[in-house]
């Protein structure tokens, strides 16, 4: 099956069919990440199909969370268990590709876990780790942890000790550091 814009809209129906369900800020966070994905593939390869799908559902397993805002390990774990399982189904009713529905399983079930994503050393995983926290910078993201009640303060010391953890390809740093100068701008006028 190609990666063409019919199969990206069912693709899309479907990971919106749960992440409705879950935090107000999941689908516009999806999008974004998808977006950063396909700049990302842009420069640095990968599989484009892999990437978006991945991210399509990475989130997909929160709204099955006691509280789908919950950031504890545990709670982690479980969003991505879920979200792996998830895609696995949606995947198979639409009768995908094999062996990719196992590596999209797979990236999915590690996504939020930097060390693991590094140690496989997977382009795809790492795009897919790279695009989602990617949008933990820029403007866009200061209403996603509004949501979670975080200050201006933790926001900037947060997505700062990130810059050199989260990121491994050159451009995936890059945007990083660019959406963090944009950020800081608008937080440092919220904090005085
Ligand atoms: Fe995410």
């Amino acid at each position: 099956m190609i990666f063409d814009g019919q199969t990206e809209n069912e693709i899309r129906k479907r990971a919106f069919a749960y992440l409705k369900k879950g935090r107000k800020e999941d689908m516009k966070h999806t999008l974004r990440a998808v977006k950063y994905g396909k700049i990302l593939w842009i420069y640095e390869g990968g599989n484009l199909d892999t990437i978006c799908i991945s991210l399509y559902f990475h989130d997909t397993g929160r709204y099955k969370l006691k509280d789908p805002k919950s950031i504890r390990p545990k709670d982690l774990t479980l969003h991505m268990e879920y979200g792996a399982k998830n895609v696995r189904k949606e995947l198979e009713e639409i009768k995908y590709n094999g062996k990719k529905t196992e590596k999209i399983e797979r990236i999915v079930s590690i996504h939020d876990w930097p060390d693991k994503v590094i140690e496989w050393g997977d382009i795809d995983a790492i795009l897919t780790m790279e695009s989602d926290r990617l949008d933990r910078y820029g403007k866009g993201a200061i209403p996603r942890f509004k949501e979670c009640g975080k200050s201006p303060e933790y926001i900037l010391n947060h997505v700062e000790s990130g810059l050199d953890k989260w990121f491994i390809t050159n451009t995936g740093k890059k945007i990083a550091k660019d959406l963090f100068e944009e950020m800081k701008e608008i937080l440092e006028e919220k904090m005085f």
